[in-house]
């Protein structure tokens, strides 16, 4: 059944047609990465401005010299570690490698997603499949095969069903081009984990020491937005902002990783897991379904702490794009 479905869908590729991979991380959109009319396919899909580069997923590492002109040592030893996995790095490209993909850049981000079908895929395949997130430029990434199907199911040939991702947010994407490692998006994958590997720690996106970033749609400042507004809200000011919400009579939806503290006439809480693997792999299912619920806003608890970075992130840009139709 599978392999059918994986042979079916290597086809397609193979056809310049689009179709949706199940991944770790969240659902991907995509295309034969070495054919520009089918990655063209995936901007017109998503909606999404032609400069803002893919990453292409490949089989193996043995694939990283097609797609990489130089391969530093620290790749090698990042791939080791963690591929398949979470992890996309950025590297200088081969000269043949499609603009379309690139977006222009010298550059290509690179990844073997640690999913059985999509790694089955790939190797029936046998090249490199360059996906984005499956879903509409600036909104939730899709974690099941249902969420491609809401967002983009007319636009795609097929979407190969690999059941909910495991891990729900999207890669660490490194940076691995200049003199030191940049983390350019952070995801489960800790920059402390990559700086243990390496030897020493990545250089923050933000650090003065790193030189200034390039184009990267997951790092828009809003991004991964609901249409209800979001509003991220620490913990012991979520009473107060409750309390006046229903005064407003206003109908508000609560993430967060406790009960609600008192009866709430018109207030939607839903409790979240409370470990930061667990937040991630419903955070974007959770959003979706709140979002449905056409409230008058979502507060969702502010996260703190190291462990929750990756997820801090996501919301922080959810909350700058949300509310915007
Ligand atoms: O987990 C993931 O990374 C998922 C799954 C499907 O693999 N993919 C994903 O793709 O999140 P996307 O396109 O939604 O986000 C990829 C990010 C974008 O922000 C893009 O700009 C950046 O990677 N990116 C890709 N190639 C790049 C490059 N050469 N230089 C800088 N950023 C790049
Ligand atoms: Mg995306």
């Amino acid at each position: 059944m599978n392999n059918d479905a994986v042979a079916r869908a290597a086809e397609l590729l193979r056809a310049g047609e689009l179709v949706a991979i199940p991944t770790e991380t969240v659902y991907g959109l995509g295309a034969d990465a070495s054919n520009p009319a089918a990655v063209a396919k995936i901007f017109a899909a998503k909606g999404r401005p032609a400069d803002h580069p893919l990453i292409v997923h490949i089989p193996d590492a043995t694939h990283l010299d097609r797609w990489a002109r130089e391969v530093p040592e620290e790749a090698r030893l990042l791939a080791a570690a963690f591929w398949p996995g979470p992890l996309t790095m950025i590297l200088k490209r081969q000269p043949d490698v499609p603009d379309a993909v690139t977006g222009g850049q010298d550059t290509v981000g690179l990844r073997i997603p640690n999913h059985p079908l999509a790694l089955e895929l790939l190797r029936e395949f046998d090249g490199g499949i360059a996906a984005p997130s499956a879903n509409r430029f600036g909104r939730i990434s899709p974690t099941t095969a249902q969420h491609v199907r809401d967002d983009l199911g007319g636009a795609v040939a097929m979407v190969l069903d690999g059941g909910p991702c495991q891990i729900g947010i999207e890669s660490t994407i490194v940076d691995l081009t200049g003199r030191r490692a940049v983390i350019l998006r952070p995801g489960m994958l800790s920059a402390a984990e990559i700086g243990r590997v390496l030897g020493r720690a990545p250089l923050a996106a933000d650090d003065p020491l790193a030189p200034p970033a390039v184009r990267a749609s997951g790092t828009l400042e809003a991004h991964y937005a609901p249409r209800t507004p979001l509003v991220l809200m620490p913990d012991d000011s979520l009473p107060i902002a409750l309390r006046n919400a229903i005064v407003q009579k206003e109908r508000v939806a609560v993430l967060a990783i406790h009960p609600a503290p008192f009866e709430m006439p018109g207030v939607t809480w839903h409790v979240a897991p409370p470990d930061p693997a667990g937040f991630a792999h419903e955070l974007y299912a959770r959003l979706r379904e709140l979002d449905a619920l056409g409230c008058d806003r979502i507060y969702v608890q502010k996260p703190v702490g190291q462990p929750w970075q990756a997820i801090y992130d996501r919301l922080k840009r959810a909350a700058a794009g949300s509310g915007e139709g």
